[in-house]
Protein backbone atom coordinates (compact mmCIF):
# COMPACT_ATOMS: atom_id res chain seq x y z
CA UNK A 1 0.00 0.00 0.00
CA UNK A 2 1.87 3.32 -1.26
CA UNK A 3 2.20 6.20 1.05
CA UNK A 4 -0.58 7.97 -1.20
CA UNK A 5 -2.61 5.51 -0.38
CA UNK A 6 -2.38 6.04 3.35
CA UNK A 7 -2.84 9.61 2.98
CA UNK A 8 -5.97 8.97 1.10
CA UNK A 9 -7.81 6.98 3.82
CA UNK A 10 -8.54 10.78 4.53
CA UNK A 11 -10.49 11.03 7.20
CA UNK A 12 -9.93 8.06 9.04
CA UNK A 13 -5.71 8.97 8.95
CA UNK A 14 -6.89 12.45 10.52
CA UNK A 15 -8.51 10.33 13.38
CA UNK A 16 -4.69 9.32 13.63
CA UNK A 17 -3.27 12.15 15.33
CA UNK A 18 -6.01 12.12 18.16
CA UNK A 19 -5.19 8.77 19.21
CA UNK A 20 -2.84 9.46 22.36
CA UNK A 21 0.34 7.71 22.44
CA UNK A 22 -0.41 5.57 25.81
CA UNK A 23 -3.44 3.86 23.93
CA UNK A 24 -1.18 2.90 20.81
CA UNK A 25 0.53 -0.01 21.98
CA UNK A 26 -2.58 -1.77 23.20
CA UNK A 27 -4.32 -0.79 19.68
CA UNK A 28 -1.16 -1.69 18.29
CA UNK A 29 -0.86 -5.47 20.11
CA UNK A 30 -4.02 -5.84 18.22
CA UNK A 31 -2.93 -5.33 14.58
CA UNK A 32 -2.19 -8.93 13.73
CA UNK A 33 -5.46 -9.87 15.38
CA UNK A 34 -8.68 -8.80 14.93
CA UNK A 35 -10.08 -12.07 14.30
CA UNK A 36 -10.38 -10.98 10.99
CA UNK A 37 -7.84 -13.01 9.78
CA UNK A 38 -9.79 -15.09 7.68
CA UNK A 39 -11.57 -12.35 5.70
CA UNK A 40 -8.27 -10.46 4.95
CA UNK A 41 -6.84 -11.71 1.88
CA UNK A 42 -2.91 -11.18 2.53
CA UNK A 43 -2.86 -9.28 6.37
CA UNK A 44 0.60 -10.36 6.93
CA UNK A 45 1.52 -8.81 3.85
CA UNK A 46 0.34 -5.56 4.55
CA UNK A 47 1.61 -5.03 7.91
CA UNK A 48 4.88 -6.32 6.95
CA UNK A 49 4.55 -3.79 4.39
CA UNK A 50 3.44 -1.10 6.18
CA UNK A 51 6.71 -2.16 8.19
CA UNK A 52 8.64 -2.00 5.20
CA UNK A 53 7.44 1.67 4.61
CA UNK A 54 7.96 2.66 7.96
CA UNK A 55 12.16 1.23 7.47
CA UNK A 56 12.40 3.23 4.32
CA UNK A 57 10.44 6.14 5.72
CA UNK A 58 13.30 6.08 8.73
CA UNK A 59 16.46 5.84 5.87
CA UNK A 60 15.34 8.05 3.68
CA UNK A 61 13.84 10.78 5.41
CA UNK A 62 12.53 12.95 2.91
CA UNK A 63 10.18 12.63 0.33
CA UNK A 64 7.07 13.78 -0.74
CA UNK A 65 4.03 13.28 2.03
CA UNK A 66 2.03 16.63 1.13
CA UNK A 67 5.34 18.79 0.88
CA UNK A 68 6.21 16.54 4.22
CA UNK A 69 9.37 14.73 4.94
CA UNK A 70 8.92 11.01 5.65
CA UNK A 71 10.39 11.83 8.90
CA UNK A 72 7.70 14.02 9.91
CA UNK A 73 5.19 11.51 8.19
CA UNK A 74 7.00 9.10 10.90
CA UNK A 75 6.88 11.48 13.69
CA UNK A 76 3.24 13.18 13.08
CA UNK A 77 0.84 10.29 11.74
CA UNK A 78 3.19 7.44 10.85
CA UNK A 79 3.11 6.77 14.78
CA UNK A 80 -0.57 6.89 15.14
CA UNK A 81 -1.33 5.18 11.86
CA UNK A 82 0.04 1.89 13.65
CA UNK A 83 -2.25 2.95 16.55
CA UNK A 84 -5.03 2.97 14.29
CA UNK A 85 -3.84 0.04 11.94
CA UNK A 86 -6.77 -2.29 13.66
CA UNK A 87 -9.17 -0.26 12.17
CA UNK A 88 -7.93 -0.61 8.29
CA UNK A 89 -7.99 -3.87 9.23
CA UNK A 90 -11.20 -4.76 10.62
CA UNK A 91 -13.30 -1.64 8.80
CA UNK A 92 -11.82 -2.39 5.42
CA UNK A 93 -11.32 -5.57 2.47
CA UNK A 94 -7.66 -5.69 1.88
CA UNK A 95 -6.91 -6.81 -1.99
CA UNK A 96 -3.28 -7.87 -3.09
CA UNK A 97 -1.75 -6.94 -6.31
CA UNK A 98 1.27 -7.98 -7.34
CA UNK A 99 1.95 -8.14 -3.75
CA UNK A 100 1.31 -5.33 -2.68
CA UNK A 101 -2.04 -4.56 -0.57
CA UNK A 102 -4.47 -2.02 -0.38
CA UNK A 103 -7.10 -0.76 0.53
CA UNK A 104 -10.19 -0.95 -1.01
CA UNK A 105 -13.44 -0.06 0.63
CA UNK A 106 -14.84 0.35 4.05
CA UNK A 107 -17.18 -2.46 5.30
CA UNK A 108 -18.18 -2.80 8.53
CA UNK A 109 -17.07 -6.38 9.85
CA UNK A 110 -18.16 -8.10 12.83
CA UNK A 111 -15.39 -9.32 15.27
CA UNK A 112 -16.20 -13.34 15.99
CA UNK A 113 -13.71 -14.34 18.84
CA UNK A 114 -11.75 -17.98 18.57
CA UNK A 115 -13.57 -20.17 21.04
CA UNK A 116 -10.41 -22.59 21.73
CA UNK A 117 -8.53 -19.04 22.25
CA UNK A 118 -11.11 -17.80 24.19
CA UNK A 119 -10.39 -20.84 26.62
CA UNK A 120 -6.26 -20.44 26.24
CA UNK A 121 -6.70 -16.57 27.57
CA UNK A 122 -8.97 -17.64 29.99
CA UNK A 123 -5.98 -20.26 31.68
CA UNK A 124 -3.51 -17.03 30.80
CA UNK A 125 -5.86 -14.99 32.84
CA UNK A 126 -5.95 -17.11 35.75
CA UNK A 127 -1.71 -17.29 35.60
CA UNK A 128 -2.06 -13.23 36.11
CA UNK A 129 -4.79 -13.82 38.75
CA UNK A 130 -2.36 -15.77 40.73
CA UNK A 131 0.45 -14.43 40.01
CA UNK A 132 -0.59 -10.43 40.56
CA UNK A 133 -3.88 -10.75 42.65
CA UNK A 134 -5.51 -8.06 40.54
CA UNK A 135 -9.01 -10.21 40.67
CA UNK A 136 -10.65 -6.69 41.79
CA UNK A 137 -9.18 -4.00 39.33
CA UNK A 138 -10.10 -6.77 36.34
CA UNK A 139 -13.68 -6.87 37.56
CA UNK A 140 -14.05 -3.60 37.75
CA UNK A 141 -12.90 -2.99 33.95
CA UNK A 142 -15.36 -5.03 32.73
CA UNK A 143 -17.91 -3.53 34.89
CA UNK A 144 -16.86 -0.21 33.69
CA UNK A 145 -16.75 -0.99 30.11
CA UNK A 146 -20.44 -2.53 29.83
CA UNK A 147 -21.68 0.23 32.20
CA UNK A 148 -21.70 3.16 30.06
CA UNK A 149 -24.90 1.57 28.41
CA UNK A 150 -27.93 3.82 27.60
CA UNK A 151 -30.80 1.65 26.78
CA UNK A 152 -32.53 4.67 24.94
CA UNK A 153 -30.24 4.36 22.10
CA UNK A 154 -30.92 1.59 19.38
CA UNK A 155 -27.79 2.54 17.82
CA UNK A 156 -24.63 0.19 18.15
CA UNK A 157 -21.90 1.43 19.49
CA UNK A 158 -23.72 4.93 20.10
CA UNK A 159 -25.48 2.88 22.93
CA UNK A 160 -22.73 2.58 25.03
CA UNK A 161 -21.52 -1.00 26.82
CA UNK A 162 -19.70 -3.97 26.18
CA UNK A 163 -17.79 -3.01 23.49
CA UNK A 164 -14.26 -3.03 24.31
CA UNK A 165 -14.57 0.87 23.73
CA UNK A 166 -12.39 1.54 27.08
CA UNK A 167 -8.90 0.11 25.66
CA UNK A 168 -9.12 3.75 24.10
CA UNK A 169 -7.22 6.54 26.16
CA UNK A 170 -10.16 8.72 25.36
CA UNK A 171 -12.27 6.56 27.57
CA UNK A 172 -9.62 5.61 30.26
CA UNK A 173 -9.44 9.24 31.44
CA UNK A 174 -12.89 9.57 32.18
CA UNK A 175 -12.47 10.41 35.85
CA UNK A 176 -14.49 7.13 36.92
CA UNK A 177 -11.72 5.40 35.06
CA UNK A 178 -8.58 6.84 36.89
CA UNK A 179 -6.37 3.48 37.69
CA UNK A 180 -8.26 1.24 35.37
CA UNK A 181 -5.05 1.80 32.80
CA UNK A 182 -3.34 -0.96 35.03
CA UNK A 183 -6.10 -3.15 34.13
CA UNK A 184 -5.56 -2.57 30.41
CA UNK A 185 -1.53 -3.13 30.93
CA UNK A 186 -2.19 -6.81 32.47
CA UNK A 187 -4.32 -7.93 29.95
CA UNK A 188 -2.26 -6.43 27.09
CA UNK A 189 0.14 -9.99 27.53
CA UNK A 190 -3.11 -12.17 27.27
CA UNK A 191 -4.04 -10.22 23.90
CA UNK A 192 -1.18 -10.72 22.07
CA UNK A 193 -1.12 -14.49 22.94
CA UNK A 194 -4.66 -15.11 21.99
CA UNK A 195 -4.73 -12.58 19.16
CA UNK A 196 -8.19 -13.95 17.89
CA UNK A 197 -10.55 -12.68 20.50
CA UNK A 198 -12.19 -9.41 20.90
CA UNK A 199 -10.99 -6.74 23.51
CA UNK A 200 -15.11 -6.48 24.62
CA UNK A 201 -14.64 -10.53 25.33
CA UNK A 202 -11.41 -9.85 26.79
CA UNK A 203 -12.35 -7.41 29.36
CA UNK A 204 -15.73 -9.84 30.28
CA UNK A 205 -13.60 -12.87 30.13
CA UNK A 206 -10.84 -11.04 32.71
CA UNK A 207 -13.95 -9.90 35.29
CA UNK A 208 -15.99 -13.28 35.06
CA UNK A 209 -12.92 -15.50 35.48
CA UNK A 210 -12.04 -13.28 38.46
CA UNK A 211 -15.21 -13.58 39.92
CA UNK A 212 -14.83 -17.36 39.74
CA UNK A 213 -11.38 -17.44 40.85
CA UNK A 214 -11.61 -15.70 44.15
CA UNK A 215 -14.39 -18.14 45.07
CA UNK A 216 -17.94 -16.50 43.74
CA UNK A 217 -20.51 -18.03 41.39
CA UNK A 218 -19.81 -19.56 37.73
CA UNK A 219 -20.99 -16.90 35.52
CA UNK A 220 -23.20 -18.03 32.39
CA UNK A 221 -21.20 -16.39 30.28
CA UNK A 222 -21.20 -15.91 26.63
CA UNK A 223 -19.17 -14.55 24.11
CA UNK A 224 -18.63 -13.25 20.55
CA UNK A 225 -18.61 -9.84 21.46
CA UNK A 226 -18.35 -7.34 18.84
CA UNK A 227 -15.12 -4.24 19.25
CA UNK A 228 -15.44 -0.76 18.36
CA UNK A 229 -12.64 0.11 16.36
CA UNK A 230 -11.32 3.54 16.87
CA UNK A 231 -11.49 6.37 19.75
CA UNK A 232 -14.47 8.21 17.95
CA UNK A 233 -16.65 5.62 18.90
CA UNK A 234 -15.93 5.94 22.26
CA UNK A 235 -19.27 7.26 24.84
CA UNK A 236 -19.21 10.92 26.63
CA UNK A 237 -18.40 11.18 30.05
CA UNK A 238 -20.77 10.40 32.50
CA UNK A 239 -22.69 7.59 32.50
CA UNK A 240 -20.98 5.97 35.40
CA UNK A 241 -22.31 6.35 39.01
CA UNK A 242 -20.73 8.30 41.63
CA UNK A 243 -20.17 7.36 44.99
CA UNK A 244 -21.44 10.12 47.20
CA UNK A 245 -24.16 11.71 44.69
CA UNK A 246 -27.17 14.29 47.16
CA UNK A 247 -29.44 11.30 46.97
CA UNK A 248 -27.65 8.23 46.82
CA UNK A 249 -31.47 6.05 45.71
CA UNK A 250 -32.52 8.07 42.99
CA UNK A 251 -28.48 8.35 41.42
CA UNK A 252 -28.53 4.72 41.16
CA UNK A 253 -32.37 3.75 40.29
CA UNK A 254 -31.04 6.33 37.70
CA UNK A 255 -28.05 5.36 36.14
CA UNK A 256 -29.06 1.56 36.23
CA UNK A 257 -32.78 1.73 34.87
CA UNK A 258 -30.61 3.48 31.94
CA UNK A 259 -29.17 0.46 31.44
CA UNK A 260 -31.90 -1.58 32.07
CA UNK A 261 -31.46 -3.35 35.21
CA UNK A 262 -33.66 -3.05 38.41
CA UNK A 263 -33.44 -2.99 42.07
CA UNK A 264 -32.02 -6.26 42.73
CA UNK A 265 -29.30 -5.77 39.97
CA UNK A 266 -28.27 -2.87 41.80
CA UNK A 267 -28.02 -4.66 44.85
CA UNK A 268 -26.30 -7.40 43.28
CA UNK A 269 -23.83 -6.70 41.44
CA UNK A 270 -22.73 -3.95 44.69
CA UNK A 271 -21.91 -6.97 46.15
CA UNK A 272 -18.85 -6.64 43.94
CA UNK A 273 -17.53 -4.22 46.26
CA UNK A 274 -16.95 -8.08 48.50
CA UNK A 275 -13.64 -7.88 46.34
CA UNK A 276 -11.28 -4.87 46.06
CA UNK A 277 -10.13 -1.66 47.85
CA UNK A 278 -11.02 1.78 47.17
CA UNK A 279 -7.40 4.30 46.94
CA UNK A 280 -8.21 8.32 47.14
CA UNK A 281 -5.36 8.65 44.80
CA UNK A 282 -8.06 7.81 42.26
CA UNK A 283 -11.16 7.76 43.27
CA UNK A 284 -10.71 10.29 46.23
CA UNK A 285 -12.45 8.09 48.20
CA UNK A 286 -11.00 5.68 51.08
CA UNK A 287 -8.09 5.93 53.44
CA UNK A 288 -4.71 5.61 51.80
CA UNK A 289 -4.43 2.44 53.90
CA UNK A 290 -5.54 0.19 56.42
CA UNK A 291 -4.73 -2.70 58.86
CA UNK A 292 -6.30 -5.03 55.95
CA UNK A 293 -4.61 -3.49 53.45
CA UNK A 294 -0.78 -2.45 54.62
CA UNK A 295 0.26 -5.85 53.79
CA UNK A 296 -1.69 -6.35 50.15
CA UNK A 297 -1.17 -8.93 48.42
CA UNK A 298 -0.36 -6.67 45.35
CA UNK A 299 0.02 -3.49 45.73
CA UNK A 300 -0.43 -2.33 49.44
CA UNK A 301 -2.97 0.53 50.46
CA UNK A 302 -6.41 1.77 49.92
CA UNK A 303 -9.20 0.66 51.83
CA UNK A 304 -11.50 -2.30 51.66
CA UNK A 305 -14.57 -3.30 52.04
CA UNK A 306 -14.00 -6.21 53.88
CA UNK A 307 -11.44 -7.36 55.50
CA UNK A 308 -10.53 -10.94 53.06
CA UNK A 309 -11.01 -8.02 50.54
CA UNK A 310 -9.74 -10.97 47.85
CA UNK A 311 -12.37 -13.61 48.75
CA UNK A 312 -16.10 -13.33 47.26
CA UNK A 313 -18.26 -14.05 49.56
CA UNK A 314 -21.16 -11.65 51.34
CA UNK A 315 -19.67 -10.08 53.93
CA UNK A 316 -19.85 -7.19 52.11
CA UNK A 317 -23.26 -7.22 52.93
CA UNK A 318 -22.72 -8.05 56.59
CA UNK A 319 -19.91 -6.04 56.76
CA UNK A 320 -21.79 -2.53 55.11
CA UNK A 321 -25.05 -2.97 57.77
CA UNK A 322 -22.90 -3.29 60.92
CA UNK A 323 -20.84 -0.23 60.17
CA UNK A 324 -18.60 -1.47 63.61
CA UNK A 325 -15.11 -1.66 61.79
CA UNK A 326 -13.73 2.03 61.18
CA UNK A 327 -11.12 0.33 58.93
CA UNK A 328 -13.83 -0.73 56.39
CA UNK A 329 -15.33 1.44 53.52
CA UNK A 330 -18.54 2.00 53.25
CA UNK A 331 -19.31 4.68 50.51
CA UNK A 332 -23.08 6.48 50.21
CA UNK A 333 -23.89 4.33 47.71
CA UNK A 334 -23.47 1.60 49.85
CA UNK A 335 -24.93 2.37 53.08
CA UNK A 336 -28.05 3.21 50.67
CA UNK A 337 -28.52 -0.41 50.16
CA UNK A 338 -29.74 -1.12 54.09
CA UNK A 339 -31.69 2.36 54.17
CA UNK A 340 -34.09 2.33 50.82
CA UNK A 341 -37.05 0.05 51.13
CA UNK A 342 -36.74 -1.08 47.54
CA UNK A 343 -33.31 -2.27 47.94
CA UNK A 344 -33.21 -3.14 51.67
CA UNK A 345 -35.56 -6.47 50.96
CA UNK A 346 -32.63 -7.68 48.97
CA UNK A 347 -29.85 -6.27 50.91
CA UNK A 348 -31.22 -8.04 53.88
CA UNK A 349 -31.73 -11.64 52.23
CA UNK A 350 -28.16 -11.63 50.88
CA UNK A 351 -26.62 -10.86 54.37
CA UNK A 352 -27.87 -13.87 55.37
CA UNK A 353 -28.50 -16.34 52.98
CA UNK A 354 -24.87 -16.43 50.59
CA UNK A 355 -26.12 -19.24 48.31
CA UNK A 356 -29.20 -16.40 47.31
CA UNK A 357 -26.48 -13.76 46.76
CA UNK A 358 -24.03 -16.20 44.42
CA UNK A 359 -27.89 -17.07 42.45
CA UNK A 360 -28.66 -13.76 41.96
CA UNK A 361 -25.12 -12.21 41.68
CA UNK A 362 -24.59 -14.91 38.51
CA UNK A 363 -27.57 -13.70 36.84
CA UNK A 364 -26.95 -9.79 36.97
CA UNK A 365 -23.27 -9.96 36.26
CA UNK A 366 -24.28 -12.32 33.12
CA UNK A 367 -26.81 -9.26 32.37
CA UNK A 368 -24.23 -6.63 32.81
CA UNK A 369 -21.81 -8.76 30.74
CA UNK A 370 -23.77 -8.19 27.85
CA UNK A 371 -25.04 -4.66 28.05
CA UNK A 372 -25.32 -2.98 24.65
CA UNK A 373 -22.69 -6.05 23.29
CA UNK A 374 -23.20 -6.88 19.70
CA UNK A 375 -22.39 -10.66 18.95
CA UNK A 376 -21.16 -12.89 16.54
CA UNK A 377 -22.68 -15.01 15.54
CA UNK A 378 -26.06 -12.99 16.78
CA UNK A 379 -26.60 -16.27 19.56
CA UNK A 380 -23.38 -15.61 20.84
CA UNK A 381 -20.69 -17.75 21.53
CA UNK A 382 -20.37 -20.63 25.13
CA UNK A 383 -16.72 -22.09 25.63
CA UNK A 384 -17.92 -24.34 28.15
CA UNK A 385 -21.29 -26.23 28.10
CA UNK A 386 -23.91 -24.01 27.26
CA UNK A 387 -25.86 -24.02 30.96
CA UNK A 388 -28.81 -25.44 31.27
CA UNK A 389 -31.54 -24.01 33.91
CA UNK A 390 -30.92 -26.38 36.56
CA UNK A 391 -27.29 -26.06 36.80
CA UNK A 392 -27.35 -22.28 35.45
CA UNK A 393 -26.27 -20.59 39.34
CA UNK A 394 -23.60 -23.06 40.57
CA UNK A 395 -21.08 -21.93 43.16
CA UNK A 396 -17.53 -22.43 41.27
CA UNK A 397 -16.07 -23.25 44.71
C1 LIG B 1 -23.38 0.94 42.56
C2 LIG B 1 -22.61 1.89 42.10
C3 LIG B 1 -21.11 1.84 42.26
C4 LIG B 1 -20.34 2.81 42.74
C5 LIG B 1 -20.79 4.20 43.16
C6 LIG B 1 -18.99 2.32 42.77
C7 LIG B 1 -17.90 3.03 43.21
C8 LIG B 1 -16.63 2.53 43.36
C9 LIG B 1 -15.49 3.27 43.84
C10 LIG B 1 -15.51 4.74 44.26
C11 LIG B 1 -14.44 2.43 43.86
C12 LIG B 1 -13.00 2.75 44.27
C13 LIG B 1 -12.12 2.91 43.04
C14 LIG B 1 -10.70 3.25 43.34
O1 LIG B 1 -10.46 4.17 44.14
O2 LIG B 1 -9.80 2.64 42.71
C15 LIG B 1 -14.90 1.16 43.40
C16 LIG B 1 -14.11 0.04 43.32
C17 LIG B 1 -14.56 -1.16 42.87
N1 LIG B 1 -15.80 -1.42 42.29
FE1 LIG B 1 -17.39 -0.23 42.36
N2 LIG B 1 -18.99 1.05 42.32
C18 LIG B 1 -20.26 0.71 41.98
C19 LIG B 1 -20.69 -0.48 41.43
C20 LIG B 1 -19.86 -1.52 41.14
C21 LIG B 1 -20.25 -2.68 40.39
C22 LIG B 1 -21.61 -2.86 39.74
C23 LIG B 1 -19.17 -3.50 40.34
C24 LIG B 1 -19.00 -4.84 39.67
C25 LIG B 1 -19.98 -5.61 39.32
C26 LIG B 1 -18.09 -2.86 41.07
C27 LIG B 1 -16.86 -3.39 41.28
C28 LIG B 1 -15.83 -2.73 41.94
C29 LIG B 1 -14.58 -3.38 42.33
C30 LIG B 1 -14.24 -4.85 42.18
C31 LIG B 1 -13.79 -2.38 42.91
C32 LIG B 1 -12.39 -2.53 43.50
C33 LIG B 1 -11.35 -2.13 42.47
C34 LIG B 1 -9.92 -2.29 42.95
O3 LIG B 1 -9.68 -2.78 44.05
O4 LIG B 1 -9.04 -1.91 42.18
N3 LIG B 1 -18.55 -1.64 41.51
N4 LIG B 1 -16.24 1.25 43.09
Amino acid sequence: MAMSSVMGLGCALQRLAVVPKASVSMVESSLSSSGFGAQLSDATTLGSHVRRRRRSSVSSAKGSGGGRSHLQLLQSEFVPLMGIRRKIFSGASVTTVRGRSSVVGVVRSMVSSDPEQLRGAREEIKKVLAEKFCHPILIRLGWHDAGTYDKSVAEWPKRGGANGSLRFSIELDHAANAGLIGAIKLLEPVKEKFPNISYADLFQLASATAIEDAGGPKIPMRYGRRDTSGPEECINEGNLPSAGPPSPASHLRQVFYRMGLNDQDIVALSGAHTLGRSRPERSGWGKPVTKYTKDGPGAPGGQSWTREWLRFDNSYFRDIKEKRDQELLVLPTDAVLFEDPGFKQFAEKYAVDEATFFKDYAESHAKLSELGSEFSPPEGIYIDKKPSTAEKFVSST
